[in-house]
């Protein structure tokens, strides 16, 4: 007979020294996000955020892991399900794990949890970062053909497999980190999530010179930018007459009728492919 100590519901007061530490970076991480966020909403919020999954990862280890494992591929003896191909089921979206961690499931012992709605999101985003299966199966289109469409629209922006052009940020994992719903979004409508990293500034010199690029550094004194040309260029503020941060992405737009949605469906498919080790 195995007995085990299951963890109670978590209650923040608790914990070890580095979640504490966790939770402190959560807070300001949470009150650094959109006010808009609720857990009515369907997508995860904290999606294009690659350090969500990591958070994520420390709460689990801290919350579920005695249960469902530290490899999260679950534990026999007491019917702890494996978590690692959650995404494949039929039916499954990122809101019903989030209602499943924050409700628990009752008569079971998988408790009801008291996170906050972001560190909830967290924990979604760790999850779905294991869940590598279910990004094969998602993207239905065909790949060969993806890979032309990506290489006369996409690669002079864009690296994959340490090839093409370096404005934009690699795609080989995207598909891993991101929804198809916010990928198809980030390539129809650039801008409405911009990339860390990739914020778009136009700055005009003292001898009345003129740079549009993205954002690679800043402090109070000085301004890093990759120019459109893919230069590094830096700035001392004061040489600057202005700088002027920008909305719109240097992304363009992918219209339907620029790139129709069985295109858009095979470049995904050919990112997809790049991303999955397996399928090569
Ligand atoms: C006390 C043990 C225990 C803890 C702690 C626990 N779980 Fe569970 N969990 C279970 C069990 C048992 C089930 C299966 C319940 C059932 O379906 O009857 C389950 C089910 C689930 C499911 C549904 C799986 C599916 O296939 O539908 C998810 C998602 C989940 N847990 C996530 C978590 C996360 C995330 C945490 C930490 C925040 C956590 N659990 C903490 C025991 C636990
Ligand atoms: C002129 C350069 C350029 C071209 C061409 C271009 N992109 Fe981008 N792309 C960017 C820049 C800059 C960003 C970062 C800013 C943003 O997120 O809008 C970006 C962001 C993205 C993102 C979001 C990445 C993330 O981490 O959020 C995806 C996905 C993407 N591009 C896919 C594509 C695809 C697919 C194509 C071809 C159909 C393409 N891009 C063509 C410059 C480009």
């Amino acid at each position: 007979m195995i007995t085990r100590d299951f963890p109670r519901a978590p209650r923040k007061s608790g914990g070890t020294r580095p979640l504490q530490a966790t939770i402190l970076w959560l807070a300001v991480l949470g009150a650094l996000l959109l006010p808009g966020m609720a857990s009515a909403q369907t997508v995860n919020p904290l999606e294009a955020d690659p350090r969500a999954a990591a958070a994520g990862g420390s709460l689990y280890r801290a919350q579920c892991a005695t249960c469902h494992g530290a490899d999260a591929a679950g534990i026999q003896d007491i019917q702890a399900p494996d978590l690692t191909s959650l995404w494949s089921r039929p039916g499954r979206t990122d809101a019903s794990v989030f209602q499943t961690i924050r409700n628990g499931i009752p008569g079971s012992i998988m408790p009801p949890h008291s996170f906050t709605d972001t560190e909830t999101w967290m924990l979604v985003s760790y999850l779905k970062s294991l869940d590598a299966g279910s990004n094969r199966e998602q993207y239905a289109g065909d790949a060969e053909r993806g890979a032309e469409l990506y290489d006369s629209y996409c690669r002079r922006c864009h690296r994959v497999n340490s090839s093409g052009g370096s404005l934009g940020p690699a795609l080989d994992r995207i598909t891993a980190s991101r929804s198809k719903t916010a990928l198809q979004q980030a390539i129809r409508d650039p801008g409405t999530s911009m990339a860390r990293g990739y914020r778009p500034v136009r700055v005009v010199t003292g001898d009345r010179r003129q740079y549009r690029g993205t954002i690679k550094s800043e402090d109070a004194f000085s301004l890093q930018i990759m120019d459109e040309s893919e230069n590094l260029r830096g700035f001392r503020k004061s040489d600057l007459i202005s700088i002027q941060y920008e909305d719109r992405s240097l992304m363009p737009r992918f219209t339907p009728s620029a790139l129709s949605d069985g295109n858009l469906e095979n470049i995904l498919t050919f990112l997809a492919g790049a991303a999955d080790p397996a399928s090569h």
